[in-house]
């Protein structure tokens, strides 16, 4: 796991389709906080090997920036996976940060990959433990499996929920991703949602939500995000670089709302150091220790994402 990634934000995740040169060449200029070219469902089955040598030499030869970047490959359950952890970790250098592993089962596919990585790292000259992972859940094993797999290895960087696979693997009766599901009278989302967010925050995970398929309404994208986005979440994936402008929106903290938490934790400072009391008044609030420790997490996060204080959005 790579400490520069891990501390980077990932409000929006873009995905690109490793066998597009096209896509390839236009995937830096997105403004995504996270950028992950894909060797798994967006790739045909009769160009996975060729999309190999694509994705490294997109790797190498285009500029990323600060971005997280990352590689998704081919489940266990595939013949291609250690040929795309050899190929495009063996090449690809020091800029690629991460592995994403599809439809992980259970923790030993983590440990799996976290034995292979080391491996090709050390053939590759890279330091050990450089390769962070994200595993996806998206399947009901992999969700009744979630806390041991997000225990499963120190490469982990994420948990990122996918819901297109999901919906299959529970038989929900959809035929797409958008925010209809979150309408239903029973949304079984809701329980994945709290579900994964807890073992990925128990083990210091980001926490991602995965693709909105109705790409072109970014109205109802926004809607939908902000439900994992008001479980916690830290991210969405983005289809389309206008989807990842949403996205940034809709995981950073309001201007109002990260001014307010600097604001509490003044005030809570001056309370518990100068007047020795642990629990006042913040306006109409109470506030005391546990209010505080939220407003840290907003001003984090919002520092994450670039923001300061008194500034208008
Ligand atoms: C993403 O991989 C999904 O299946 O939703
Ligand atoms: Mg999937």
């Amino acid at each position: 796991m790579s400490q520069r990634s891990k501390n980077l934000p990932r409000r929006s995740c873009l995905s690109t389709p490793g066998s597009s040169d096209r896509f390839l060449a236009k995937a830096p200029t997105a403004k995504s906080d996270f950028s992950f070219l894909d060797l798994e469902d967006s790739v045909a089955p009769n160009e996975k090997v060729a999309a190999r040598a694509k994705v490294v030499n997109a790797i190498r030869t285009l500029d990323w920036d600060e971005r997280v970047l990352c590689v998704r490959v081919n489940a266990w359950d595939t013949p291609w996976t250690y040929g795309d952890v050899i190929e495009v970790v063996g090449q690809a250098g020091e800029r690629l940060d991460e592995i994403m592993m599809p439809k992980v089962q259970r923790a030993s596919d983590v440990v799996a990959m976290d034995l292979l990585l080391t491996q090709v790292e050390k053939n590759a000259g890279l330091p050990v433990g450089h390769i962070g992972i994200e595993a996806q859940i998206e399947t009901a094993e992999g969700l009744i499996n979630v806390e041991a797999i997000c225990a499963a290895s120190a490469r982990l960087e994420s948990i990122v929920f996918g819901p297109a696979d999901f919906a299959a693997s529970i038989g929900m009766p959809v035929t797409t991703i958008d925010e209809t599901i979150h309408h239903a009278p029973s949304n079984p989302f809701s329980y994945v949602f709290a579900k994964i967010l807890m073992a990925g925050r128990m083990n210091g995970l980001h926490v991602i939500d995965g693709p909105f398929l109705k790409v072109r309404d970014l109205d109802a994208l926004r809607y939908a995000a902000g439900i994992s986005a008001s479980y916690g979440f830290d991210g969405k994936w983005a289809l389309t670089p206008d989807q990842a402008l949403v996205l940034n929106e809709v995981y950073s903290p309001s201007q109002g709302l990260f001014d307010k938490s600097y604001d509490i934790l003044d005030r809570y400072r001056v309370a518990t150091e100068q007047e020795h009391t642990g629990a006042l008044m913040f306006g109409d609030e109470m506030i005391d220790e546990a209010s505080a420790k939220i407003a840290n997490s907003f001003v984090e996060r919002g520092l994450r994402a670039g923001m300061s204080r008194g500034q208008s959005a």
